[in-house]
């Protein structure tokens, strides 16, 4: 079906349907053009809680799709991309072990092997009475599990809100890392990363910077701790928006997954922007397209749901993160 018509039908069916349709900064250019709000994680969050329909359309990966499930239960939440995953949440669990390496195809200078033996409450018995911080990328189990959520744009808020000298952060040990630099508290790692963000060194930056000498550098904290430190701006997709949008400079080099490029470009015409490296795309964020927004608002699929059990005490995180902001 040619794209004009494609989104003419996902309007059609929308309006039909009392839905509503959320999509991440990174999802493609199209998919972006018919979303009724697009957004970091922290906004998506909000959005989902606050918003009126009974359908969200959820043009994302799956984490966020739960995240939008766990906040309004009385809602059908559709992932139209049913295999889009977020790598990173894999990489903690609640109780179970996982025995497997993890690679990333395209990515082979990436892999991920996971801690033996340990898991979150091993963690936790490892130290006693220190609150959990997850990160918006993780499972509802292990949500359910934490005493906060932050994303990329509050962690640092998240921490210093918390009445406690050490903190556990999981499991993205970039964003872990910046918060450590950026806090006198200890902050105790997980090891995990976004394959996406963590392939990026500091010679990267080096490489783009001499090519556009007098652009300004933002990155994303789910960078490494040395290549956020090269940054100018170290904020979530919708802080660079803002950023970018604000700040008088009149090119920049984005250091985070391209698919952001569109919104920089589409809302300040006058700017220059360049990706950081071209190959920073999110295989799984690339997975919905019009043809799967369709085929999910005509077909009911797939519906993301939480056992009412994990739901209740993951809320409780999201609330908690939700409240200091
Ligand atoms: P934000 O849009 O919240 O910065 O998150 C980036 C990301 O990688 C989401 O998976
Ligand atoms: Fe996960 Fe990284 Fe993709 Fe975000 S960009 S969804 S953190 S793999």
């Amino acid at each position: 079906m040619p794209t004009e018509e494609l989104k003419a039908q996902i309007l059609k069916l929308r309006e039909e349907r009392n839905a509503i349709i959320l999509a991440h900064n990174y999802q493609r250019e199209e998919v972006q053009d018919i979303a009724d709000f697009t957004g970091d994680s922290l906004e998506l969050s909000r959005k989902a809680a606050t918003i009126d329909c009974d359908i969200i359309v959820f043009c994302g990966v799956n984490f966020m799709a739960e995240s939008a499930s766990i906040l309004s239960p009385d809602k059908t939440v559709l992932l139209p991309a049913s295999d889009a995953n977020c790598p990173m949440a894999d990489m903690v669990t609640v109780d179970t072990p996982r025995e497997l390496r993890m690679n990333f195809p395209g990515h082979d200078d990436v892999s991920y092997e996971f801690p033996e033996d340990f898991t979150l409450r091993s963690m936790k018995e490892r130290y006693p009475g220190v609150p959990v911080v997850s990160y918006v990328n993780t499972t509802a189990a292990v949500k359910a599990e934490s005493d906060y959520c932050c994303t990329s744009s509050n962690g640092i808020r998240v921490v210093e809100a918390i009445d406690a000298d050490r903190v556990i952060c999981v499991p993205d040990r970039n964003l872990a890392r910046w918060i450590a630099r950026n806090t006198k508290k200890e902050i105790i790692t997980w090891d995990g990363f976004c394959h996406v963000h963590d392939r990026i060194k500091a010679k990267d930056v080096e490489a783009v910077r001499a090519e556009h000498p007098d652009a300004l550098f933002v990155a994303h904290p789910e960078c490494r701790i040395e290549v956020c430190e090269m940054a100018d701006h170290v904020t979530s997709t919708s802080g660079m928006l803002r950023y970018c949008h604000e700040s008088p400079g009149r090119k920049f080099i984005i250091g985070t997954e391209t698919g952001l490029l569109y919104r920089l470009r589409l809302e300040n015409p006058d700017k220059e922007f360049y990706p950081l490296r071209r190959d920073m795309v999110c295989p799984n964020m690339k997975k919905t397209s019009l043809s799967s927004v369709l085929f999910a608002l005509e077909n009911n699929t797939q519906v993301i749901e939480v056992p009412e059990d994990i739901r209740v005490r993951a809320k409780r995180a999201l609330d908690r993160m939700l409240e200091i902001l």
